[in-house]
């Protein structure tokens, strides 16, 4: 057995969503900018998957943009605004992905705005009166760019109270929702946010591709200079059987939500339970609550060497795990995010995420050779 616990990296391809793509790769291969039959058949499968996803999230198509996936959506709604928008201030927070963090970053090295970046709680979760006090003190217009749910620890922010204190203060509000798009439901009509991104790969749809909704209120310049592709805001020739294969994985995962979302919150609760069972000195990073993402779930041993090489000896297990954000694995420096709600370097943090098509035999099969790779202190005591 081979066990996949490593879904907010990427999941598995769904059959379904690879049957919807299969004929742009073989018979439907026309260049959607074409004027001819072959161009006419791609361009209306571009327009049909945006309306789709403009319709599960009750906005409008022309709110719709495709980009190669999360990472180019953030970048995207984070420097056209600045460069847009005469935005010279940032307010962020220190445990965002990458994407958001060093975008912030580089717009303040090369001196287009100031970054302010919000203090995040025990479970890594902004605080909406330092947000408030923020907006009141920072001269407008200001960007607010915070996550929607931490891909590391699963605490979620709240985007209704966020995006309530942005409209009041006339902020522009973006969050990163590449963990929670097609796992929560979102309502454009309802929501008061400017920005939000997707990407297929998080929820069974093709790597390299996503989008960025962008509000039509909010008036930014292209992102990408070239032809007049996605209404010249990125140019180049569209991902044509991603974005067949990215609307097709969102509307299945949307008919199936409610069922989906029960059946990989009972796995991490039951994972929950075997850990505390099993391991006495077992802790949990970030939030645990049924609020936190139902998709992700961080845990943490006391070092030791059995547990310094946990993650590699899980592997040899045929066990697929994380030890933090998969895009820094592999690197040797630490999570930022575990650092960010002071979790010390005595620990040793794994990170097992799931999807639908995990099992509790996986879990039962994870916490036996757990107990075989980290032999349980009789005279440890009990933590939470
Ligand atoms: C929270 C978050 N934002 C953005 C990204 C980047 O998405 P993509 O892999 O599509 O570039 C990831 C991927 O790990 C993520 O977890």
């Amino acid at each position: 057995m081979r066990v996949y616990f490593d879904n907010a990296a990427t999941t598995p391809l769904s059959k379904e969503v690879l049957d919807s793509m299969q004929p742009y790769f073989e018979n439907k291969f026309g260049n959607p900018s074409a004027i001819h039959s072959y161009g006419r058949e791609t361009r209306a499968a571009i327009e049909k998957s945006r309306k789709t996803i403009a319709s599960i999230l009750n906005c409008s198509a022309g709110e719709i943009f495709f980009t190669s996936g999360g990472t180019e959506a953030n970048n995207m709604a984070i420097q056209s605004v600045i460069n847009s928008l005469n935005v010279k201030n940032i307010i962020t927070s220190p445990v965002e992905h990458h994407c958001v963090l060093h975008t912030t970053e580089a717009m303040e090295k090369y001196d287009k705005a100031k970054v302010y970046s919000l203090k995040v709680n025990n479970k890594g979760q902004i605080d909406l009166q330092e947000l408030e006090k923020h907006l009141q003190e920072i001269e407008a217009p200001v960007l607010v760019s915070i996550m929607h749910a931490n891909n590391e620890i699963a605490s979620r922010n709240n985007l209704e109270g966020i995006g309530a204190v942005c409209k009041k203060h006339k902020a522009i509000f973006h969050s990163d929702t590449v963990q929670t798009m097609a796992h929560y439901r979102f309502d454009l009509q309802k929501l008061p946010i400017d920005l939000l991104s997707g990407s297929a790969h998080k929820f069974h749809g093709p790597k390299g591709i996503g989008f960025i909704y962008i509000r039509d209120t909010i008036k930014i310049n292209p992102f990408i200079f070239g032809g007049s592709q996605e209404r010249n805001m990125r140019a180049g020739t569209e991902n044509v059987y991603g974005i067949v294969g990215l609307a097709k994985a969102m509307e299945l995962n949307y008919a199936q939500l409610d069922e989906t979302t029960n059946y990989i919150r009972n796995l991490k609760n039951y994972m929950i339970e075997k850990l505390r069972d099993e391991f006495p000195e077992v802790l949990f990073n970030g939030d645990l609550s049924d609020d936190s993402l139902y998709t992700v779930l961080n845990i943490s041993f006391p070092y030791s060497e059995n547990a310094s090489m946990l993650l590699y000896n899980l592997d040899i297990n045929a066990i697929c795990v994380s030890s933090g954000s998969a895009c820094t694995s592999g690197s040797e420096k630490g999570s930022h995010v575990l650092e960010a709600i002071g979790v010390g370097n005595d620990r040793v943090s794994i990170r097992f995420s799931f999807s639908k098509m995990n099992t509790k035999d996986e879990i039962d099969f994870t916490i036996s050779k757990l107990k075989e790779l980290i032999p349980v202190n009789a005279s440890s005591s009990v933590s939470t």
